[in-house]
């Protein structure tokens, strides 16, 4: 068996998917691996009946990654107040709704945050395995009675390079905020959102032109971009003019030229 970067299979424990994951395999043009030979891997999008999962085959007790808008962990963040959320004090969300491209979506955790508050959230994502997991959690969600009536008008998917989609902004279409997440570099064992990430970028990589991002970013916010990085790190990225501390993480930010702020 040649080895392959990724592999979709279907969960062992439930054949009927494997229909479904034959489909899935040959849209991402990708194997399609039966249980047993899924070492032959470097990533493994599992077809279950949850949602599509990503896992390592090299640790295989170390649980998969799905992004699911239905879990509590989510509806938890969902419910924080505004003001206490670092993320929504940095895009400026005053209780308004904001119009934001999430240039990174990935899990779309942060998208969901912000859509959560009331802003519309275009989330632009490139890589297709993260892209196919992404729909599919949205898909489910929006289909929750609950959750879908505000989620699907304020949240949507675009796959493609956010580069590529700024640029192609007409004026009028310009968003209020650019959102930008992209992979830090690999370091601690510690956060389960390391975890995620970790299993993330077997198939992302690691965003190594984030710089252009950014550059392009800037040209096309009304108001400000925002930028995700670790609590202390100090890069050679431009200085931003503000920035706003959680945990381990700081969301710095630019203004634009003569923006309401
Ligand atoms: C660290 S993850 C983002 C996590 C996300 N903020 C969340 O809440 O789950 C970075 C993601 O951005 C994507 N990405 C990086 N550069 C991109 C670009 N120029 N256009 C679209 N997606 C990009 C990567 O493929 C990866 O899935």
């Amino acid at each position: 068996m040649v080895p392959a970067v990724v592999a979709v299979t279907a969960d062992p424990d439930e054949p009927a998917l494997r229909a479904a994951a034959d489909d899935l395999a040959a849209r991402l043009s990708v194997p399609r691996l039966e249980p047993a030979q899924v070492g032959c891997a470097a990533a493994l999008l599992v077809v279950t009946p949850r949602g599509l999962e990503l896992r390592d085959p090299s640790q295989p007790r170390v649980l998969g990654v799905r992004p699911d808008f239905l879990s509590p962990r989510m509806r938890r963040r969902a419910s924080v107040r505004a003001g206490r959320q670092p993320l929504l004090r940095a895009v400026g969300f005053r209780g308004q709704p904001l119009e934001v491209i999430d240039a990174t979506a990935g899990l779309a955790r942060d998208a969901f945050v912000m859509a959560a508050a009331g802003c519309r959230v275009t989330a632009v994502e490139r890589n297709p395995v993260i892209a196919a997991m992404l729909r599919d959690a949205l898909r489910r969600a929006g289909e929750d009675p609950a959750v879908g009536s505000w989620l699907r008008p304020r949240l949507c998917l675009v796959e493609g390079d956010a580069r590529e989609l700024i640029a192609a902004l007409a004026e009028h279409q310009r968003p209020d905020v650019v959102y930008i997440d992209t992979m830090f570099p690999p370091r601690s064992k510690s956060a389960l959102a390391g975890k995620e990430m970790r299993v993330c970028r077997l198939v992302t990589g690691a965003d190594e032109d984030a710089a252009s991002l950014l550059e392009a970013a800037i040209g096309a916010a009304r108001r400000r971009v925002v930028v995700k990085r670790r609590l202390h790190d100090r890069g050679p990225w431009p200085r931003p003019q503000l920035h706003f501390d959680a945990r381990s993480v700081r969301y710095d930010v630019y203004l634009a030229a003569a923006a309401p702020g």
